[in-house]
């Protein structure tokens, strides 16, 4: 057999470009699918022009997203025919939530594409890769295994970055009527609080110390835990005794999860930063019901209100569906009544998209194109104004800052307030991974600058 995948046959080269789009979880899959590939002798590089696989871990939350998917596999098949002429073929794979919902479909319609493989199958890329090169054509691996991805995925590689994601929890039982999540990831599992705890003690020895905690409904948080299970608080109480784990965060969370006991660890950790993004997509009571959100406008601001009794500083954002069908002008003023009442930190906002195999896209009354641009602008423009003004409280204070990255210019670095807001300041190179005091000189749309405050000033958060 002609395996070039088997140590000591065929000197062949492996690299791995892997790009991703949609939520913070696709980036936290694209890292554990290099990990997997890593221990077949992958190595990532960040060009495909220079790969041996590329794999494209896909969204289809809206239509835009989905579509992205196939402009991307345009350009690809023109870089997997000249590499065929060139003697180094390319194989190409395609991830994620398209490649779930799409499965054989998308070799029909792109029969460039080599593998594709849903988000639950990610531990058997390297069996598929060495399938592909050694010639197999439309490989295509949508299952839920029964047995746990999790289990069989390599252990997590020391983190490029001083803030790291950690899947807690996938999947979704909730089916909000407009949503592909519970049919793309399948239904809800929490990973057991051991496996968390390993995989975050080995982040944090790594050099992580702040963690995002991640699920698509992450207070639905259940894992194993001794003889029964513990919820997010208690999960979020056990990280919090891992020495160097500076900051904490979860996301993204339902309303309808949101229990007393996590309202008090916003109040009880400090750890837990504070901010907390906590969708409501609209302020209508007869558009919730018709999304199946299982709350009221009521019951939302609720919520807000005792959080914020808990943590009086907590910053808020949230996730908005505009030209839900059947939205009225009168709903939709209900939506900018909520966002009025309860101010904003930043948010999303999106016009609904129909999805095919929803209910909701077989919902008479869908909004006209126009409408729905019209009530997104109204929209961003009020939500706009709230993350102005939630900036521009910020200077003359001086906060806490973890620097991620470099900045846009020479000698500056970028980080994250405890509130989320990106801040960008000069500072020496060895301040990067660190949290360092910095009084907020300016506001902007979606940033702060400042510069490092002098050792000894009181940071606020
Ligand atoms: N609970 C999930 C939500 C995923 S989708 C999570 O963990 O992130 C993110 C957001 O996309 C949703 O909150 C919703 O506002 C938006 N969205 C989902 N389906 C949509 C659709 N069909 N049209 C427009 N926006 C949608
Ligand atoms: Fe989708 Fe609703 Fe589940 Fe969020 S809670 S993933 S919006 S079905
Ligand atoms: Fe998109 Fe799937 Fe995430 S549809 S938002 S990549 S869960």
């Amino acid at each position: 057999m002609h395996d070039g995948d088997r140590p000591g046959t065929l000197s062949v080269s492996k690299s791995l470009f892997i790009k991703s789009f949609g939520c913070q979880m696709n980036v936290y899959d694209s890292g554990r699918m290099a990990d997997v590939l890593a221990l077949a002798g992958y190595d990532p590089v960040s060009d495909a022009a220079d790969a041996d696989v590329v794999i494209l871990n896909t969204c289809h939350i809206r239509e835009k997203a989905a579509e992205k998917v196939y402009s991307d596999l345009g350009r690809l098949r023109q870089l997997k025919d000249r590499r065929r002429v060139a003697g180094r073929p390319l194989v190409l794979a395609v991830a994620g939530c398209v490649a779930q919902a799409e499965g054989e479909e998308m070799i029909r319609r792109a029969p460039q594409v080599d593998i594709v493989l849903g988000p639950q199958t990610y531990h058997r890329l390297p069996d598929m890769v060495a399938r592909a090169r050694a010639g197999e054509r439309a490989i295509v691996v949508t299952d839920f295994p029964v047995e746990e991805k999790f289990d069989h995925l390599a252990a997590v590689s020391p983190a490029r970055s001083a803030s790291a994601f950690l899947t807690i929890q996938e999947g979704c039982d909730r089916f909000c009527t407009f949503c592909v999540v519970p049919y793309t990831r399948g239904a809800e599992f929490s990973r057991p609080v051991a496996a968390v705890l390993d995989e975050a003690r080995r982040l944090v020895d790594g050099g992580v110390c702040e963690l995002t905690l991640l699920g698509q409904n992450v207070n639905a948080y259940h894992g194993v835990y001794g003889e029964g299970e513990a919820t997010l608080a208690h999960l979020l109480g056990r990280l919090t005794e891992i020495p160097g784990l500076a900051r904490l965060r979860y996301t993204t969370s339902h309303p309808r999860d949101v229990t007393e006991e996590l309202i008090a660890a916003h109040r009880d950790l400090p750890q837990l930063m504070p901010y907390l993004h906590l969708p409501v997509q609209s302020g209508s009571d007869r558009v919730l019901a018709a999304m199946n959100r299982r709350h009221r406008a009521a019951d939302y601001l609720d919520i807000i209100e005792r959080l914020r009794a808990a943590r009086p500083d907590l910053a808020l954002s949230s996730d908005f569906i505009v030209g839900f069908p059947g939205e009225s002008e009168a709903d939709f003023e209900a939506t900018l009544a909520l966002v009025r009442e309860v101010s904003y930190a930043q948010a999303y906002s999106f016009k609904y998209s129909v999805r095919p195999g929803t209910p909701a896209a077989e919902i008479d009354g869908q909004v006209d194109e126009p409408v729905k641009a019209e009530r997104l602008a109204r929209l961003q423009a009020l939500l706009d104004e709230q993350q102005r003004r939630f900036n521009d409280a910020a200077v003359g204070h001086t906060v806490d800052v973890l620097f991620e990255r470099r900045g846009r210019n020479a000698g500056q670095l970028a980080g994250r307030s405890p509130w989320m807001q990106a801040v960008h300041a000069d500072a020496p190179a060895e301040t990067l991974g660190r949290l360092a005091r910095v009084e907020i000189t300016a506001g902007h749309a979606n940033s702060l600058s400042g510069r490092l405050a002098a050792a000894g000033t009181e940071a606020r958060g």
